[in-house]
């Protein structure tokens, strides 16, 4: 009977707080699982960026990363070791890289989400020093009135860019002069301008980790460390949930990213998803207070199944399925569960669910134990002091620590 180390390596940058949490766990778990007459550990490091030679093994069976979508020496070095090493990553880097919010508008209408009508438009101005601009405009490029789409779509509008994340340039526009301001303001952006869906009464951010969904109410007007909201107010009832579990599961499936975030807003009792293509959500203690050691767990349980089955890597997206439901006769209801039913074989749900059963059975009670540690509070702090002004962090500290306690007492 002999020990096998599976490598798991954390792909960072400025996240300080669930990798803190993350490790200390995946410390104090100090897993052992049986495999054929085997005994399977697990050891995590983080990975360093460094020069690398395209030939060189690789040592991770599984990375976490979170630096693909900006960081592209680590993309590469990621997307060499998939090709070359057989590395498990999460997210695909290629599906991150090339589909950004935009493609996942369109690839969600078509399987008949009710995503909010959206119209995409070229920029007011160009960054670009290519000689070709002058004469590709000149010839092509078609004189429009930005103004008339206010009409088409109705207002209040939203303009936003194509590929936005972290409210980057997003405005509400009331009237055909805010259409106009906002577009002249747009500079080199290219934008969207998407139909309100406004009044709305219910605002979810479903974040799905592999097949583990957690649903908050989220409260756009908030500021940043409360947008999150501590509980949901019973105005949400279990079977939108499900919809909204359908909704994030088939998205990330569809796209391959095991770790995404969906937004969806509901009006006339039907939610309309309206941002969810963001591959590397918010993990933060100070946005996520007590819901964070909900997703410290998630990464634990998704990352030691992964590695410990060695289950293959999905590299290429493979969308007929999901098209032959879209082309059929059914009610949306009935092509979402069927979306679902593909969602929950390529995420495995079954087999990861008797999998924590039967491994992870210890995961929350030393989550528990540990989310009331100093160690745990230091991790807080630390995020806390990176973002928070000197005379902020003793206070914005207590008030997220004390929010976990309140998990801790009430649970997930
Ligand atoms: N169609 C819409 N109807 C109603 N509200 C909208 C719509 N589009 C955007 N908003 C509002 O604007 C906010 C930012 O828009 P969106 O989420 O698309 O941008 P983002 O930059 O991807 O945000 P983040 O990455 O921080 O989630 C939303 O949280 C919501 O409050
Ligand atoms: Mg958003």
């Amino acid at each position: 009977m002999a020990e096998i180390t599976r490598k798991i390596g954390l792909s960072l940058g400025a996240d300080l707080c669930w990798p803190a949490c993350y490790e200390a766990i995946m410390r104090q778990l100090d897993l052992r699982i049986p495999l054929g007459g085997d005994t399977l550990r697990f050891e995590v490091e983080r990975v360093m960026i460094e020069p690398f030679d395209l030939r060189q093994p690789c040592s991770y069976d599984l990375v976490i990363d979170r630096l693909t979508h900006w960081y592209n020496t680590s993309r590469e070095w990621i997307k060499k070791a998939v090709i070359m090493n057989g590395l498990y990553v999460f997210n695909n880097p290629w599906t991150v890289q090339s589909m950004e919010k935009h493609t996942a508008y369109c690839a969600m209408m078509q399987l008949g989400m009710p995503v909010p009508d959206t119209w995409m438009f070229p920029p007011k101005a160009y960054a670009t020093k290519n000689p070709d601009l002058q004469p590709t405009l000149q010839r092509y490029a078609k004189l429009f009135d930005i103004g008339r789409l206010g009409p088409r779509l109705g207002y209040p509008a939203f303009v936003k860019p194509y590929d936005g994340g972290g409210w980057r340039s997003v405005r509400k526009v009331d009237d055909e002069a805010s259409l106009r301001e906002a577009y002249e303001d747009s500079g080199a952006e290219v934008m969207h301008v998407q139909a309100g869906i406004v009044p709305y009464d219910g605002f979810v951010r479903s974040i799905g980790f592999g097949p583990q969904v957690l649903h908050v109410s989220y409260d756009p007007d908030a500021p940043l460390h409360d947008r999150y909201c501590q509980r949901h107010d019973g105005s949400i009832a279990a079977a939108d949930l499900e919809v909204l579990r359908k909704i994030t599961l088939t998205i990330n499936s569809f796209f391959g990213w095991e770790l995404n975030s969906c937004e969806s807003l509901r009006r006339d009792g039907v939610w309309h998803p309206m941002d969810f293509a963001n591959a590397c959500p918010d993990s933060q203690v100070t946005s996520l207070h007590r819901h964070f050691p909900w997703l410290v767990k998630a990464y634990v349980r998704w990352s030691v199944y992964c590695a410990a089955t060695k289950r293959p890597m999905r590299q290429n997206p493979d969308w007929a399925p999901y098209y032959a439901i879209a082309r059929s006769d059914r009610s949306y209801e009935d092509k979402l569960d069927a979306y679902a039913a593909i969602a929950d074989e390529r995420l495995e749900t079954a087999r990861f669910e008797a999998f924590c059963a039967e491994h992870l059975t210890e995961l929350d009670a030393v989550a528990h134990e540990f989310f009331g540690s100093t160690e745990a509070r230091d991790a807080i702090r630390q995020k806390v002091a990176a973002l928070f002004p000197a005379h902020e962090i003793e206070e914005f500290t207590e008030l997220f620590w004390q929010r976990i306690q309140a998990w801790r007492r009430e649970g997930d």
